[in-house]
């Protein structure tokens, strides 16, 4: 069965953008990018792409899962299509206009267990963290590559959503001279306490 795998930048300290929603802190640059141009290049868009004069390689997602806000800074910079190589779904509560190459859903947790469900690549969890905080309890992998920065506020990994524990296995670590450390995590399900009631 595929997995949901939430593939994301986080600073030391688990944000994922700062207030404004800007990301220009995250080190782009460095041996990480290995990792990031090389085993999750299926993760960059077609403009990133073009300027690189590469092509996807469709090896390691087939599609993509994001939030409305996320892909807002694309649609201010008219890009109305940024994965057109994967299955683009965008969760919105609202009635939104979209490129035809994007589905959107109201209920992204039936969507992702439906789409769990098919053959297929792994499903990418952009972010941002709204969104993946109502989708936790269907995150296979957590894959996190962690900045050396805090940034002490900002947008957390998992937005504002309400005290769930879940339990995840340290798979792997890759350290890099960037100061960039990769870190990949499998879930294990619910901790066994329920937390505070
Ligand atoms: N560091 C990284 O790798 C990375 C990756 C992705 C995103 N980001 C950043 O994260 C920020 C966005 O995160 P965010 O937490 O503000 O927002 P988000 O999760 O991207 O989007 C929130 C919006 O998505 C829709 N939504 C979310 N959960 C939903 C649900 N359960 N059901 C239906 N619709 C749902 C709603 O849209 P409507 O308001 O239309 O109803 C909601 O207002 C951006 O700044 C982006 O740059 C960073």
């Amino acid at each position: 069965m595929r997995k949901l795998v939430y593939y994301v930048a986080v600073s030391i300290d688990g944000y994922i953008a700062d207030p404004t929603g800007g990301f220009d802190d995250f080190l782009i640059e460095g041996d990480h990018a290995a990792v990031v141009f090389g085993e999750y290049a299926d993760a960059l868009p077609a403009h990133a792409h073009a300027a690189l004069g590469t092509e996807p390689p469709r090896t390691r997602f087939d599609t993509v899962i994001m939030g409305w806000n996320t892909l807002t800074p694309a649609l201010d910079i008219g890009i109305i299509s940024p994965y057109p190589h994967l299955r683009q779904v965008v969760a919105s509560r609202r009635r939104r206009e979209v490129d035809p190459a994007i589905t959107l859903t109201d209920d992204p947790l039936a969507t992702v267990r439906r789409l769990k469900q098919e053959e297929g690549l792994d499903v990418w969890l952009c972010g941002g963290g709204e969104l993946a905080g109502s989708l936790l309890s269907e995150i296979d992998h957590l894959v996190l590559k962690r900045s050396p920065v805090v940034f002490r506020s900002g947008i957390p990994m998992f937005g504002h959503a309400p005290y769930e524990p879940r339990t995840f296995e340290r798979a792997r670590t890759r350290t890099f001279d960037s100061g960039v450390v990769i870190e990949d995590y499998v879930c294990c399900g619910r901790a066994s306490s329920p937390g505070p009631t």
